[in-house]
């Protein structure tokens, strides 16, 4: 059944972003490993996909690995590397029958071979497939994608400072094909975006869920959208303005 009204599903996000944290929180409090987290994490995922595709929300980008989370201990990073890994291998065929379009967002070369290939694998494959967008952010710094971009920006040599705008900037950045995001959900209770897409978040509505992200089920995103089409964005402009148009 659809919880939303008709109004309501017309304010839905083209493109909703999570960060994906307390896998290890979840975990520790039922005395289990931190990869039990990540692996329950990963079963989350599915549940959250589905639910945004059911809804007719295009566009999901997933933050799985940050370029800080470099420091973790190498047996957690290399259990979250191979449940990636398995992960795309189980959902490949899945993504070709529902259409899904897997992107990446991140420094792939700081990934091991074997879960870069499989990465790189799955983009190529679903390349074609047109009817729903999910982007996985891996290896992933907004404050190193910047870089990357004013690099590009050099390398391409052909700028005029005086003309040079915003839209010029984001066609160098990894998420060019992509809208803005329109809601960043964050789980665990954590409010901070931890390098996570801070240009592209310039007017993203945030929403923090004191659940971890293997709890954070379907009818808490659910909560999470209906919060957020009950909101007003204004874009710099006043109440009555926006208030006028609608
Ligand atoms: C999020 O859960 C997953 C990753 C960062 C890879 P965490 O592993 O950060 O879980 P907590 O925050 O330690 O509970
Ligand atoms: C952010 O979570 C990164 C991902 C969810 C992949 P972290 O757990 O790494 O963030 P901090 O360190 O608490 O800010
Ligand atoms: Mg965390």
């Amino acid at each position: 059944m659809n919880p939303f009204t008709a109004e309501e599903t017309l304010k839905l996000p083209k493109h909703v972003a999570i960060i994906m944290d307390g896998n290890g929180r979840w975990a520790q409090a039922r005395g289990k490993p931190r990869l039990f987290g990540h692996r329950n994490g990963v079963e989350n995922v599915r549940s959250v996909v589905n639910t945004a595709r059911e809804l007719g929300i295009p566009y999901v980008t997933l933050y799985a690995f940050s370029q800080e989370n470099q420091s973790r201990p190498v047996a957690e990073k290399s259990g979250l590397m191979k449940l990636l890994e398995e992960f795309l291998k189980l959902e490949l065929k899945s993504m070709m029958k529902d259409g899904i379009r897997l992107r990446a967002i991140g420094d792939l070369d700081g990934l091991p071979p074997f879960a870069k290939k499989a990465v790189e694998e799955t983009i190529e494959q679903t390349r074609g497939n047109k009817d729903w967008n999910l982007t996985l952010a891996l290896n992933y710094g907004s404050r190193q994608e910047v870089i990357s971009a004013v690099k590009s920006i050099i390398k391409s040599n052909d700028i005029k400072p005086e003309a040079f705008k915003w839209d010029d900037f984001s066609q160098h950045l990894q998420t060019k094909d992509l809208p803005d995001p329109d809601l960043i959900i964050r789980t665990s209770g954590e409010f901070r975006l931890s390098n996570f897409l801070l240009l592209q978040a310039a007017y993203a509505e945030i929403f923090v869920s004191p659940l971890h992200w293997p709890e954070f089920n379907r009818g808490a995103f659910i909560g999470s959208l209906k919060d957020y089409v009950h909101r007003e964005r204004r874009f710099g402009k006043t109440h009555e303005q926006i208030a006028s148009v609608t």
